[in-house]
């Protein structure tokens, strides 16, 4: 899978199409945060381009990606940037990441995880009280999205009422979806349609905190 997207870094920030994904989604993002400051997690951030247009609104901010590639291209960018509250990680998953976050957010990730369960799980504990997992991805679809990608074993498009479940075992509260972007692509000479969800899902204060108040 990191080589997958280890050989497209290079170029994956020259497809506008890309582009203008990532600052749709960021602003659908800020539009569900009840504030700003506190701590982001972006999950899956390749080249940053999500997580670096969201950055403003946080004090601290961890990129996590598999691929060492994808996030060489992010470390240039913030190198340029100079943004010293913007850290990189290369991990595979979410075990062992620091937890306490405000918020988790991932863009056209997802469906690359095989184990949905345990991501919920691992996402819930690694968020603070009140935090709030946002993920954007595809709805199902035909197995076209990836026909160019030979040797992909992920989700061929995720349900969010799925995820809402997965999400509510999980122990996630406030569990709330929507359509709000469209990719647009030709796939051998034919344009297709590939909507995309927002998942927001809320990790609860805990009961003695609530109590307490
Ligand atoms: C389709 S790209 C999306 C990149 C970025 N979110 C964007 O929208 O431009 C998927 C990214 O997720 C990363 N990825 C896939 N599976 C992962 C995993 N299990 N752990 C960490 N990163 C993963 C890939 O390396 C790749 O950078």
């Amino acid at each position: 899978m990191a080589n997958y997207f280890d050989q497209l870094a290079s170029q994956w920030d020259e497809d506008p199409g890309k582009l203008e994904r990532a600052r749709i989604t960021a602003e659908q993002m800020l539009a569900l945060r009840p504030a700003p400051g506190g701590r982001l997690l972006e999950f899956g951030c390749g080249t940053g381009l999500l997580g670096l247009i969201l950055a403003d609104h946080f004090e601290a901010v961890l990129l996590v990606d598999a691929s060492a590639a994808m996030l060489a291209q992010a470390r240039q960018k913030l190198e340029r940037l100079a943004l010293p509250h913007v850290q990189t990680c290369q991990s595979d998953g979410l075990a062992d990441l620091p937890g306490g976050q405000d918020a988790l957010v991932s863009l056209m990730v997802l469906h690359h995880v095989a184990d949905l369960a345990g991501f919920f799980a691992q996402a819930h504990a690694l968020l603070a009280p009140g935090g709030q997992l946002l993920v954007a991805d595809l709805y199902p679809e035909d197995g076209s999205f990836h026909q160019h990608h030979n040797d992909f074993d992920g989700h061929h498009g995720l349900d969010p009422v799925e995820l809402t479940q997965l999400a509510q075992a999980a122990g996630f509260a406030n569990v709330s979806h929507a359509p709000y972007f469209t990719i647009e692509k030709t796939q051998a000479g034919t344009p297709r349609r590939y909507p995309l969800f927002l998942l927001m899902a809320q990790k609860m204060a805990d009961a003695n905190y609530l109590t307490e108040q």
